[in-house]
């Protein structure tokens, strides 16, 4: 309990000290200088012309008296009032110095905007001014960042041209140009914004801290990240998973491609992880990924202002044929499913239409729809309980104002007769549609210039909306002779090589995966013995460190059928090797009873630097990376992730019987919590393969397992 509370206090503190970085009620600006072109003076300019209460405002340098009408201080132990932020803008050499005096200041937040650290090289000059903030319990934003702006407190304190517009989206960038592009982009288009976070070098404060620090804001609505590289893949999916059962996050990840994860070294010193564990971590944790930087702003505004849906229902309202027929193109695309319109609704849709109309779904009012159809018909659909969300379209046609149809339904939405439903918009035309879709987003209903775009931002909404709702699932945990497999595991460790093929199978039997029987002969006489006690028919393999591909050596026998059969085989697998593979060291001869063919699949495990181990199901055999029918979940797992990860293959249709007998996937499930348990049990595995492994009606048996071990 004490423990508890402590921990409480902790977090506490953290945000409080978040709340200075972010909110800050005083704000110093260290290197404010006199010359207009220089950032520093930016910075302070930004922050009076943003709003930010003059009076609490202190400049900082040593050189001049008075800067844009405020007193200048030598340093920021010199100011007279406790100081919330104090804003960094010397150059890098100097930055150790200025944070001493912060710490002596006992400043609570620092934002280091000045460039010459980590991604440069200068790793000891990072170090030593993230030092000096831990000691003096300053929170450090930065370096290498453009700053901060916050719209509920009208701070700019940055180098971003202008506050953005006052919204519900907070923003995180990892890339400070990229960050005034964007904001400056969403100025444009009239997207608010509640925060932009620019975080450089994540020296301190980073991502992760960020959006707990968002999620329990209560001007952010919903948080946006561009991101390249997160260093704590399991801390960020641990926290990712806690906010988004309460906030939705939206996250741009760059660097995918390899060239791109090498710029990306040098110009932040950060590290990209591989991209599909990425999407698996953030399908996981109920993070939506955005795929680019429209769509970054659209899925956020959808997140921040579209209510929940209360099912699956969607209608499209058009009044033009053919962005009807595109948006139900993106709804198929995007999963988003169409409605049946049914025929009482339809008749009273009717009314709303001229006779050429069509109450099927898109609803087409018509290119003579005018501003009163457009009302009366989302009128209608929005007494409908049985519509749960509606995508608006509209095509700007010389009868009609498209800021007058904006207004209808703007107006239908706020009258506020009906429950609030799930709304987009796209309105496709010149600049008056441009000043349509403004009105609409403004009022809550998301507005973008064509059908895809909508459909995308409500299908965000409906991912999220889809994962909030789904069971979390119990943990699957199997009981594996852990001790057992312990000992062969480290045998294999300390002689610095992989598991061997029955080493391999035996683990994979102490953890309840059925594999086939096998085991090593050392001799003629043994395998005989073994093949007795197995069972006829079998399968002779030479067992050796050296031979990858046995077929191609001669270096196995398949359905051996009789003692004398066993005999001939033996003599000749071990001469092909001789013969084929003369510096192959030989282990012995592996004796395996010969299973009949099922349903192939793979199961497997790969060990991810950033998050950990990715488990994967999906179709097996020698064609596996040509097909790549797999999906991957990070372990621990729960059931509900087995059963999600093997939908989300097309070898699942075969195993529930198609055009055959549907066979045994509770048996799959089993090998699949298996495979989770290992990579659990022993962080020194870093990869397993169970490939094939055969299903049948009853039961499934592995009949290869490779283990690979960390070196
Ligand atoms: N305390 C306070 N002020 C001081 C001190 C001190 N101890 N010592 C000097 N100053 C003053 C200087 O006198 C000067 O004021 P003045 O022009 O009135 O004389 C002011 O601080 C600035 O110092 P300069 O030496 O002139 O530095 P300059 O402004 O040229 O550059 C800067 C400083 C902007 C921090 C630069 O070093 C830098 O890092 N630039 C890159 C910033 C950046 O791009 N950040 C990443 C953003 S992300 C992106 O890619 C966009």
């Amino acid at each position: 309990m004490k423990n508890l509370i402590i921990s409480k206090q902790v977090k506490s503190t953290e945000r409080m000290s978040l709340q200075h970085l972010i909110r800050p009620k005083t704000i110093a600006v260290i290197g404010a200088s006199r010359e207009e072109t220089k950032i520093g003076h930016m910075v302070l300019k930004n922050i009076i012309d943003g709003g930010f209460p003059k009076e609490n405002v202190f400049p900082v340098n040593p050189n001049v008296d008075n800067i844009l009408g405020l007193k200048c201080y030598p340093s920021v132990k010199d100011i007279p009032v406790d100081v919330d932020l104090a804003v960094i803008v010397v150059p890098a050499r100097i930055v150790p110095k200025v944070m001493k005096e912060c710490a002596e200041k006992k400043v609570k937040a620092v934002a280091v905007i000045s460039s010459g650290f980590k991604e440069v090289g200068n790793v000891e000059g990072e170090r030593e001014i993230v030092r000096i903030a831990k000691e003096a319990g300053i929170k450090l934003l930065g370096p290498n960042i453009v700053g901060i702006a916050d719209t509920p407190m009208k701070i700019n304190a940055s180098f971003m041209p202008y506050l953005p517009e006052r919204g519900k989206i907070a923003f995180i960038s990892q890339s400070g140009a990229l960050a005034i592009g964007l904001v400056t982009w969403t100025k444009l288009k009239e997207i608010g914004l509640s925060d932009v976070v620019s975080i450089g070098n994540k020296a301190d404060v980073n991502e992760i801290d960020l959006i707990e620090f968002f999620s329990k804001d209560p001007h952010t609505k919903a948080i946006t990240l561009y991101m390249e590289g997160i260093e704590d893949g399991r801390k960020f999916m641990e926290v990712a998973k806690r906010v988004t059962k309460v906030k939705p996050i939206v996250m741009l990840k760059a660097g995918k491609a390899e060239r791109t994860a090498a710029a990306i070294k040098s110009h932040t010193g950060s590290l990209a992880g591989s991209d599909i564990a990425y999407d698996i971590a953030f399908k996981q944790c109920g993070v939506i990924r955005a795929e680019s930087f429209p769509t970054l702003f659209d899925y956020g505004l959808a997140l921040a202002s579209l209510p929940d849906p209360k099912g699956e229902n969607v209608v499209i309202l058009t009044n033009g044929g053919g962005a009807g027929v595109m948006a139900t193109d993106a709804c198929e695309q995007y999963g988003l499913k169409l409605m049946d319109i049914p025929s009482d609704l339809a008749g009273k849709l009717k009314k709303w239409m001229p006779e050429f109309g069509s109450t099927l779904n898109p609803v087409d009012l018509t290119g003579m729809a005018a501003d009163r159809d457009y009302y009366g018909s989302l009128q209608t659909l929005l007494a409908d309980e049985r519509v749960h969300a509606i995508i608006i379209l509209y095509c700007h046609t010389a009868i009609t104002d498209p800021l007058r149809i904006a207004e209808a339904l703007v107006k239908c939405k706020r009258e506020g007769k009906y429950v609030d439903k799930p709304m987009v918009a796209a309105f496709i035309g010149g600049r008056e549609c441009d000043t349509a879709i403004k009105h609409l987003t403004r009022y809550g209903i998301p507005a973008f210039e064509n059908p895809e775009r909508a459909v995308a931002a409500l299908a965000a909404k409906y991912r999220y909306w889809r994962y909030k709702k789904r069971p979390s699932g119990a943990f699957v945990k199997v009981d594996g002779n852990k001790e057992k497999a312990k000992v062969i595991i480290e045998r294999a460790l300390r002689e610095g090589r992989a598991l061997t093929p029955s080493e391999a199978a035996e683990v994979a039997h102490l953890y309840d995966i059925p594999v086939v029987k096998k085991r090593i002969a050392r001799s003629k006489e043994d395998a005989l013995k073994i093949a007795e006690e197995i069972g006829y028919p079998v399968v002779l393999e030479v067992e050796s460190p050296d031979i990858v591909h046995k077929v191609d050596v001669g270096a196995i026998r398949l359905n051996i059928q009789s003692r004398e059969e066993l005999e001939k085989a033996y003599d000749e697998v071990l001469s092909n090797v001789k013969k084929n593979a003369p510096k192959a060291r030989i282990e012995g001869v592996v004796v395996r009873s010969f299973v009949k063919q099922g349903v192939e699949v793979a199961v497997g495990m790969h060990r991810d630097e950033l998050f950990g181990p990715m488990i994967m199901f999906g179709s097996g055999g020698t064609l596996i990376e040509l097909y790549k029918d797999v999906a991957f979940r990070i372990a621990p797992l729960t059931d509900i992730d087995i059963d999600e990860m093997m939908k989300e293959t097309k070898v699942i249709k075969v195993l529930e019987g198609f055009r055959d007998k549907p066979k045994d996937i509770e048996a799959v499930k089993k090998v699949l919590a298996s495979v989770n348990q290992l990579s659990l049990d022993f962080d020194e595995i870093k990869d397993i393969d169970i490939n094939p492994l055969f299903v049948y009606e009853k039961g499934c048996i592995a009949f290869d397992v490779k283990i690979l071990l960390r070196s």
